[in-house]
């Protein structure tokens, strides 16, 4: 089968690998009709983790089901699946609490918890940015779709990781009808939150980003953009709150923070929201972080090359605010979500800028991982447009 396989900082190619196969009598196999790159492919893509070379990428996998093992008993053959990027036994402590996002069993190493498919520390899974994907304990894992899958699928894949992800970080953050809520970052996931935000009925969210093409975005879907090239974001929402702040906050762009001038600095999103958001407010925060970033531009910076982040700590204290953060638990959404997809009263595919054959995935990676002007969010369809 053909694959995006990662071959060391800024190179994917696409190439012949082994089929995807049954390994375990729970396993399926899912022939991958749409896959996602992702802001946290560019972690990777960039050599900033462990990832190995010669994995294949792709977490956020949508298809149809080709084949399943002798122990599953609900999903069928010719069904459409969306697939959580988070791995999960369903039987661990963890999963049995819900927590899917850290399961403790499809994380091989045993100190660590939490598996993804072709994601750097999150077990030995290819990513579904390939013909075929292996998803282990299918029935688990998998969320079926309904009649209108095969049209929709550009919506639905959303329910991989994105959409639930951006979902969670406002739900860390307590967002409430009404609310005022700031979110740093609209990349996707940015994007996501924002939309789900405004979904719970926020009175007004604000979205920060150097990125004028995606703060248009930002503003089409009814949040308020904050362009910090011109702007500090803390500044405006206090301005607009009477110098107290938004109610909560989500932070959706992680460790590779930079100003806009492009310095790293990865306490820069931390500290503008616990500096524009109020007294007890809460903070979600889904970008990523790592607990070492050897690679990293300011690896010559001791504390940041261990992923030690000099954040506003005594301010977040005084403030007394509430902060969630880690891997979304996405199938604590993903049903919820997609039937507000089916029943139209979410279309999240409204970020989607580019659908493109599996063959372009070199390129797609180049110009995403460039934020070129446009390039939202691209969608890899490795079996053909009309699969
Ligand atoms: N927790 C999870 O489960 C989870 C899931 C998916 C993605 N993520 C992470 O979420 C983050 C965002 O993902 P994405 O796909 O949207 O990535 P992305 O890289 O496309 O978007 C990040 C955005 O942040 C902006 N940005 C950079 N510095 C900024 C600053 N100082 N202030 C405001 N905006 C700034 C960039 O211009 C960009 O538009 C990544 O770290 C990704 O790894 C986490
Ligand atoms: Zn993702
Ligand atoms: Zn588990």
């Amino acid at each position: 089968m053909r694959a995006a396989v990662y071959e060391g900082p800024r190179t994917v190619t696409v190439k012949d690998v082994p089929d995807a196969k049954i390994e375990h009598p729970c396993d399926i196999i899912v022939k991958i009709t749409s896959t996602n790159i992702c802001g946290s492919d560019l972690h990777m893509y960039e050599g900033r983790t462990s990832f190995e070379t010669g994995r294949t990428l792709g977490h956020e996998n949508l298809g149809q089901v080709v084949e399943v093992g002798p122990g599953i008993s609900k999903v069928k053959v010719g069904e459409y699946v969306v697939l959580p990027f988070n791995i999960a036994c369903g039987f661990c402590k963890q999963c049995e609490k819900g927590l899917t996002n850290y399961c403790l069993t499809m994380q091989p190493e045993p100190a660590l918890a939490g598996a993804a498919y072709g994601f750097a520390e999150m077990g030995p899974y290819q990513g579904g940015q390939a013909e075929l994907l292996r998803v282990p304990y299918g029935d688990f894992n998998a969320l079926r779709l309904g009649e209108d899958a095969a049209e929709r699928q550009v919506d639905y894949v959303m329910l991989a990781d994105i959409f639930p992800t951006g979902y969670h970080a406002t739900e860390m953050a307590d967002v409430k009808p009404g609310d005022q809520t700031i979110v740093y970052g609209a990349g996707p996931v940015g994007l996501m939150a924002a939309y789900s935000a405004l979904l719970k009925g926020a009175g007004r969210v604000w979205v920060a980003d150097q990125q004028p093409d995606r703060l248009r975005v930002a503003e089409e879907i009814g949040a308020i953009p904050i362009d910090t090239r011109r702007e500090n974001p803390a500044e405006v929402v206090k301005e607009a709150t009477l110098g107290l702040g938004a109610d909560n906050g989500c932070e959706c762009v992680g460790y590779q923070a930079h100003d806009p001038e492009g310095k790293e600095d990865a306490a820069l999103t931390l500290n503008g929201l616990i500096d524009a958001v109020r007294f007890t407010g809460s903070l979600g925060v889904v970008g990523v972080f790592l607990p070492e970033d050897p690679g990293g531009a300011k690896a010559q910076d001791e504390l940041e090359g261990q992923g030690k982040v000099p954040f506003d700590y005594g301010l977040m204290w005084f403030k007394g605010q509430r902060m969630g953060t880690g891997q979304a638990p996405v199938k604590r959404y993903n049903r919820a979500l997609r039937d507000l997809v089916a029943g139209g009263k979410a279309e999240p595919s409204f970020l989607v800028s580019h659908e493109l054959d599996l063959d372009e995935a070199p390129t797609a990676y180049e110009k995403f991982d460039a934020r070129e002007n446009g390039w939202t969010k691209v969608v890899l369809h490795p079996n053909g447009h009309s699969a």
